[in-house]
């Protein structure tokens, strides 16, 4: 069965989407097969993999994008996937394996007009949907909103595992510190919605540290990280095995200049474009991240 993730801190701005992008290609690079959606209204995961003129043609024409499993309602999870996702300028495929389903800005209907059916929550709906396609991928990915409202909740909802993208400053620790606590109400509010089949509700088993500058100590940072972990541990507000990953991401122009030219950090060299200094280290910190990702696979340690 796939590994079902959320990447999501209650915090805007610590590098969600670009992790969880660059990662989504580190693990396809590795041979994984990953499916990444997108539950964030910005669609800025969309935009970045799609390039602009292809997101607009599904953001004008309102068809294929994640809000229409819940209204209209008439496709599928599965039908919304989009294949080997990146594409080159002439359509040829760069990243076989990395397959997305895209969002578009209506996806704020979901938080405010979309009334649903109150005995079957969205997030109910779609890990249906999820449940019917996993059997296809390595990695199920979701990258959310700072915040639990619905489009998140499908993501946490589905999920088995939360990581927490920071940066080492205290808005990243108030952000985890909010996220495990409406985490907790999230999951009693939907347990009686949960069936054996979907495994354990979804932890928190890593925090990883993005955008660190060079020569930049964060020792204290990641020391005030590492108590609430413990703290939280304690108190079993996250996973018994939760940490903070080894690998950090650090601070790099590459990964600014990547969402510009609508391709992951990894491949944005196969486009033969100026990137500046540094660009193979922080594709190298992407690697090390999918791999230490791949080893902390709290389903293997049970
Ligand atoms: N490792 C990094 N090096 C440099 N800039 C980064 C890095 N990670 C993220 N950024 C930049 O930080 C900003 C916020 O990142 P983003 O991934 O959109 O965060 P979030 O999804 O949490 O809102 C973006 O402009 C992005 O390009
Ligand atoms: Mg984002």
């Amino acid at each position: 069965m796939a590994r079902k993730i959320s990447f999501i801190n209650y915090k805007g701005g610590v590098g969600k989407t670009s992790l969880i992008v660059n990662t989504a290609a580190a693990l396809a690079k590795l041979g994984k097969r990953v499916l990444l959606f997108d539950f964030d209204t910005q669609s800025n995961a969309s935009i970045w993999l799609l390039k602009l003129e292809r997101w607009n043609k599904i953001n004008t024409d309102g068809v294929g994008a994640i809000f229409s499993i819940f209204d209209p309602g008439q496709v599928q999870v599965k039908d919304l996937i989009i294949k080997d996702v990146v594409e080159g300028k002439n359509g040829e495929k760069l990243l076989p394996g990395l397959d997305l389903v895209p969002t578009t800005f209506n996806l704020v209907e979901l938080e405010s007009e979309y009334a649903g059916d109150p005995k079957r929550p969205a997030y109910l709906q779609f890990s249906e949907q999820v449940a019917t396609i996993e059997k296809n991928y390595d990695f199920i990915l979701f990258d959310c909103p700072p915040n639990i409202l619905r489009a998140s909740q499908c993501g946490i909802f589905t999920s088995n595992e939360i990581y927490v993208p920071a940066n080492p400053d205290a808005l990243s620790l108030i952000g985890f510190t909010l996220l495990a606590e409406k985490l907790h109400k999230f999951h009693q509010l939907s347990a009686s919605f949960r069936k054996f089949s979907m495994g354990v509700p979804a932890q928190v088993q890593g925090v990883i540290f993005n955008s660190i500058k060079t020569g930049v100590d964060i020792e204290v940072p990641k020391m005030r990280m590492q108590l609430r972990m413990n703290q939280f541990r304690a108190a079993k507000r996250v996973a018994a095995t939760a940490k903070i990953f080894n690998t950090q991401i650090r601070d790099a122009m590459i990964v600014r200049r990547a969402v510009a030219l609508g391709l992951p950090v990894a491949l944005v060299s196969v486009e033969g474009a100026d990137v500046g200094a540094g660009s193979d280290n922080v594709i190298n910190d992407y690697r090390k991240l999918a791999t230490e990702l791949i080893q902390q696979n709290p389903a293997a340690a049970t």
